[in-house]
This record gives C-alpha cells, sequence and structure tokens, in this order.
C-alpha cells in the first residue's frame, strides 16, 4: 500500500494559541543547514518507522509539529531561530535503534554531534544545540538556555495540542488498559515539562480536557 501523507491541518488553530500570531514566511526562510538537517531526520525517522510500524509515523506527526510549535515559541521569546531548529529536529534522533537500557537523550547528543560536525556547524553552536538536545527531556535536569526551554516545551506541547497520544498509543501493541494508564502519566510528565508558567495557563483547558478523557471527571 502507497503511503499518503497526511494532512496536519488541527494543528494550525491549536499552534495559533501557543505563539499568539502566526510565524510569518520569514521566520521559517532558514539556510541550506536546516534544510539538509530536516532531510537526514525525515530519512532516518521514515526508514526506522517502515521497519517497526510498516508506514512512516514519527516525522510527519512529532517531529514537524514541534518543529512549527519551537519556531513560533522562539519569536514569541527572542531566541536563537536557528538553534531551536536544529535541535528540534534532531531531538529524538536517539530513539532510533536504541540500545536497551540507555536514555534518548544521551543517544542524541552523540548521533547529532556527528551529524553536525559533519555538516560543518561551527563548536559554538554545536555546543548549545547540544544542551537543547540533551535536556529536552527534562528527565534529571531542566534545561538552562532560552533555547533549551523552548525545545523542551515545544517537545511537550506537541503532545499536548495534537492527536500524538493517540498516534502513539495506536502503534505502541499495549492493551486498552495500559495505553490509557500510559497516556495519563505521559500526559502530566508533558504538562510538567512546559517550562513557561504562562503557556501552562494558556494550555491548562486543553490538558485538563486530556485528563477528564483519561481519568474521568474526579
Ligand atoms: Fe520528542
Amino acid at each position: 500500500m502507497k503511503y499518503k501523507k497526511p494532512k496536519i491541518f488541527i494543528l494550525e488553530s491549536n499552534i495559533k494559541q501557543i505563539i499568539r500570531d502566526n510565524p510569518s514566511k520569514s521566520d521559517y526562510k532558514m539556510d541550506n543547514i536546516i534544510e539538509k538537517i530536516k532531510k537526514i531526520v525525515k530519512i532516518e525517522f521514515d526508514k526506522a518507522d517502515i521497519k517497526f510500524h510498516k508506514e512512516p509515523y514519527y516525522y510527519i506527526y512529532h517531529i514537524l509539529p514541534a518543529y512549527n510549535i519551537s519556531i513560533g515559541l522562539a519569536k514569541r521569546y527572542n531566541a536563537n531561530k536557528e538553534i531551536v531548529a536544529i535541535s528540534i529536529l534532531l531531538h529524538d534522533i536517539g530513539l532510533i535503534n536504541l540500545d536497551k537500557g540507555k536514555e534518548h537523550d544521551e543517544a542524541g547528543v552523540k548521533k547529532s554531534k556527528k551529524i553536525l560536525k559533519d555538516i560543518g556547524l561551527n563548536d559554538k553552536k554545536i555546543k548549545e544545540i547540544l544542551h537543547c538536545i540533551r535536556y529536552h527531556d527534562a528527565r534529571d535536569k531542566n534545561p538552562l538556555s532560552i533555547e533549551g526551554k523552548i525545545v523542551c516545551t515545544a517537545d511537550a506541547l506537541s503532545h499536548i495540542v495534537t492527536p500524538w497520544y493517540i498516534i502513539k498509543g495506536r502503534n505502541s501493541r499495549k492493551n486498552n488498559k495500559d495505553i490509557i494508564k500510559w497516556l495519563s502519566k505521559k500526559l502530566n510528565k508533558d504538562f510538567n515539562r512546559i517550562q513557561f508558567e504562562e503557556i501552562k495557563e494558556e494550555i491548562n483547558p486543553i490538558y485538563k480536557n486530556w485528563k477528564i478523557i483519561l481519568n474521568g471527571n474526579n
């Protein structure tokens, strides 16, 4: 069966709510490096998805929405758009072929370092990007830079404001009870790693709705 690229129209209104105004065309006018990284990341995830789930989904349903959100946040918080864009594209690359017992943020740092060096990015930028990738999950420590906070927040928001939980649940091969339990935990973790209090407030109605759907009205 031929894979048809889905439209992610649902994102438009949800993203608008978060980033307050639409990124203009010039916000997306990135240089060749970002375009190159986009291609690398898409190819890597599509290959991995086909191998595990028979259809590519990770790039289109997660990386791309997270990327769009991060560009909006970079504009809103006056952050370095290039650092944010490259970091969000690469943030989950460590998930691909991850060895058992290893952390995807650390594996992502290793893989990204190689990609960025091969591309010829300078050491200062590489260091800033690797910080964003290492702490995007806020697993053991919150990110320190504004770009890192944006990548972490955009990752969390991309789960909350898109159909991601449904798609991820469907691909998890868990039974329904376990999927709901897992999603409930994941939802709380995502909400808690939003790095900006005002965004937490803005997103609260959607978060509450997910909570009610998953846990009932208690
Ligand atoms: Fe992610």
